[in-house]
């Protein structure tokens, strides 16, 4: 693993019985190239010793904060500065809720406290525990603080009971570990992946403004930031992107064909003008369904009483393209706040539609304007995947794994 070799990696190890994994991690990790500085909690030390991780490193391992060995520096600080990348595997319920409260009582939380460098969480503990509103609550903070989570698996755990909870394997963390790097060596925030060279990919994103009159308009919340994310992500794996964007405060990604535009209508011909040339269309954006039948030419002046605006259904653009499609794969987003997966279902059939995107967009860490989602993969094959919250930049290329396991007749698990 090329991208591994001279990194300075630290590898936080709290108190649960895959500790024992981190082991394995260790020495995956020092066997690809990397510097492993491993911290333990004082827990940690109750499952493993600390010779299995300094015998795996060659590096001696931390666990004491005021023990500073070199007068030089200050150790935690140090350890903090020097990473360029931090996991934490395993990562108990504990230490998942000191840190999205800002407590640091030890060595790793202090330096997580302190560190810039970016970090991944590899939660382990039991599913009770891991469904606990708090946890979850806990995890969603952290997803929304820019925290990279590496989610646990489903099986039997070590405390008897069946659910998810169990610390990813070693092999997986690794992986993510190497992808982080290769991504960081590319430039690129998403994926080194070229996946999607030669794919013509058409996304829109934001809001429609349909006009009232010259000052006035009916919107929605939408800030751009899910379809954006998923042009850049589609950009970074090689595709050539169409991105037809409403009106966002968001700045234009580079090396990608930008189409603003404002109404429904305008989104329309915009999709439309280029769909032919299209292999795969996404439509985030969030369309208006109703617009005003007439929009006055000047400002509507304040009078007695009421006002009536009278609304006309606008274009759906979606159905539209369900219907035109000419072998192009086609996704769409449902937002919903209530029964999520019966609206985006009947979303998916009324529109002809490969797959689709469900975010219920009242839940906390999904929606409009946030940086992170929770969205429900629904594909016209009936398969269905649950994403946990994440970044909507992992959101995309979670999504972009999906469109091309489809496309290659794969099933999601394969993706
Ligand atoms: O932009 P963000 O702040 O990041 O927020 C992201 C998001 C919540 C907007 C995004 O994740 C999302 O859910 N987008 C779809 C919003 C929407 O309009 O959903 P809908 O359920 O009303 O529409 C279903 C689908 O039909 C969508 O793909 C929509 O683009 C499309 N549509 C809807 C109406 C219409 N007149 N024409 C359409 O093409």
């Amino acid at each position: 693993m090329q991208s591994l070799t001279g990194k300075t990696i630290v590898l936080g190890v709290t108190g649960g019985i895959a500790a024992y994994k981190a082991a394995a991690l260790t020495s995956k990790l020092t066997q690809a190239g990397a510097r492993v500085h491993v911290i333990m909690t004082e827990n940690a030390r109750k499952f493993v010793g600390p010779l299995t991780f300094q015998a795996l490193s060659h590096l001696p391992v931390h666990t004491d904060t005021f023990d500073e060995p070199d007068p030089n520096v200050i150790a935690h600080i140090d350890l903090a500065d020097r990473a360029d990348l931090i996991i934490v595997a395993p990562a108990t319920a504990n230490l998942i809720g000191k840190l999205a409260n800002g407590i640091a009582d030890d060595m790793l939380t202090t330096v997580l406290l302190a560190t810039k460098a970016p970090v991944m969480v590899a939660p382990a503990m039991n599913v009770n525990m891991y469904e606990h509103p708090a946890v979850q609550r806990n995890m969603r903070r952290l997803a929304e603080d820019g925290y990279r989570f590496i989610e646990p698996g489903v099986g039997l755990l070590a405390c008897g009971w069946v659910g998810k909870g169990r610390m990813a394997e070693p092999e997986e963390i690794l992986e993510a570990a190497a992808a982080f790097f290769a991504r960081e060596e590319t430039g690129q925030a998403g994926t080194a992946r070229r996946d999607l060279t030669g794919k013509r990919i058409l996304i829109t994103a934001g809001p429609t403004r349909e006009k009232i009159d010259p000052v006035r308009y009916i919107s929605n919340h939408s800030s751009g930031k899910m379809g954006y994310a998923i042009a850049e992500a589609a950009r970074d794996r090689g595709a050539e992107v169409v991105l037809v964007s409403g009106p966002t405060a968001l700045p234009r990604p580079e090396g990608v064909v930008f189409v603003p535009v404002e109404s429904v209508q305008e989104m329309y011909d915009a999709v439309f003008a280029v769909l032919g040339e299209s292999d795969i269309v996404i439509k985030a954006a969030a369309v208006s369904d109703y617009r005003p039948k007439t929009s006055c030419v000047h400002k509507l002046k304040k009078q007695d009483g009421e006002l009536t605006l009278e609304l006309e259904k606008a274009p759906d653009i979606l159905a539209a393209v369900g219907q035109a499609k000419t072998g192009q794969f086609v996704v769409g987003f449902a937002a919903e706040t209530r029964d999520l997966l019966h609206y985006a279902q009947e979303k998916l059939e009324r529109k002809n539609l490969d797959l689709i995107v469900a975010n219920n967009v009242l839940e906390e860490g999904a929606g409009m304007g946030k940086d992170t989602n929770i969205v429900t993969i629904l594909t016209k094959d009936n398969e269905k995947v649950t994403l946990p919250i994440m970044s909507k930049r992992d959101v995309a290329d979670k999504l972009l794994d999906a469109v091309l396991a489809k496309i290659s007749g794969d099933s999601l698990t394969d993706a």
